[in-house]
C-alpha cells in the first residue's frame, strides 16, 4: 500500500489570507498525522505566500512522521533545509507568477544547478527526491544524478480533458514509474490527485508515496463546516 503524504499547504493560504495566525498548518498536521497520515508535505515557497519559516522549523520538532519539505533549487532554501534537517527534500521547479506547481523539473536542461543541491542535501543525509514529468528521459537523467528518489507530476493526468486523454496520461506515467522502479529509484507520485482519481495511481506497481494536498484540506472544509457553525451558534446563542 502506497504511503499517504498530506500537504498543508493550503491551511496556511487560508491563514495568510488575513496574515493572523489561524488557520496554523502546524495543528492541522498533527491531526492529519492523527487521521493516518504517514508523511506531512510543505511547499516554503521563495515567495512565502502560504507556509512561512516559522512553520517548518515548528513542524520538525512536532510531528512524528515523515517530513517531506519541497523546494525550489535557491540556495536560501537550500540553507534552511540544511538547518531543518526534513527527512526528504522534493526538489521542484519554482514560478512566481503560478498558481501551483505547473511542470516537473527539466533535469536534463539543469543538470549542473539541481547537482549541486542534491549533493548539499545528500551530503547531510537529507534524501532527495526530484519532481519530473513522467517521462523516461527525465526518469534517466534524475537516475544519473544519483538521487533516492522521483516524484511523478500527476497533474496533467488529473487535469485530462477527456478519458482518452487521461487514459494516454496514465500510459506515460505507469511507463515512467516502470523505468524509475528498474532503476533503483524511490517512485513518489502526486499531483491533482483526488477522491475521484487516487485509485487508478495508487494501484500501480511500485509506486511508494502518494502527495496530496488540495483535495484534502478542500474536503476537510466540507466536512468539518457544519460542526464549526454548530458550534459558534451555539456560543451565540448562549
Ligand atoms: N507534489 C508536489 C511536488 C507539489 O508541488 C504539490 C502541490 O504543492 C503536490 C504534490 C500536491 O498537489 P495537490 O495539492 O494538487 O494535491
Amino acid at each position: 500500500m502506497p504511503f499517504l503524504g498530506v500537504n498543508i499547504d493550503h491551511v496556511a493560504t487560508v491563514r495568510q489570507a488575513r496574515i493572523t495566525n489561524e488557520p496554523d498548518p502546524v495543528h492541522a498536521a498533527v491531526l492529519a498525522e492523527l487521521g493516518g497520515a504517514d508523511g506531512i508535505t510543505v511547499h516554503l515557497r521563495e515567495d512565502r505566500r502560504h507556509i512561512q519559516d516559522r512553520d517548518v522549523r515548528l513542524l520538525r520538532q512536532m510531528i512524528r512522521v515523515k517530513l517531506n519539505l519541497e523546494m525550489a533549487v535557491a540556495q536560501e532554501i537550500v540553507d534552511i533545509a540544511l538547518d531543518v534537517m526534513p527527512e526528504q527534500a522534493t526538489l521542484v521547479p519554482e514560478k512566481r507568477e503560478e498558481v501551483t506547481t505547473e511542470g516537473g523539473l527539466d533535469i536534463i536542461s539543469h543538470r549542473d544547478r539541481i547537482m549541486q543541491t542534491v549533493v548539499q542535501l545528500q551530503e547531510r543525509d537529507i534524501s532527495v527526491s526530484l519532481f519530473i514529468d513522467p517521462d523516461v528521459a527525465q526518469v534517466d537523467a534524475s537516475a544519473d544524478l544519483g538521487v533516492e528518489a522521483i516524484e511523478l507530476h500527476t497533474g496533467a493526468f488529473a487535469d485530462a480533458p477527456t478519458a482518452a486523454h487521461a487514459d494516454a496520461e496514465f500510459d506515460r506515467i505507469v511507463a515512467a514509474g516502470q523505468a524509475a522502479v528498474q532503476r533503483g529509484l524511490i517512485l513518489n507520485m502526486g499531483h491533482g490527485l483526488t477522491y475521484r482519481n487516487v485509485h487508478r495511481i495508487a494501484d500501480i506497481d511500485g509506486v511508494h508515496e502518494l502527495n496530496i494536498g488540495h483535495s484534502i484540506i478542500s474536503h476537510a472544509v466540507m466536512v468539518g463546516l457544519e460542526r464549526a457553525v454548530r458550534e459558534m451558534k451555539e456560543l451565540v446563542r448562549r
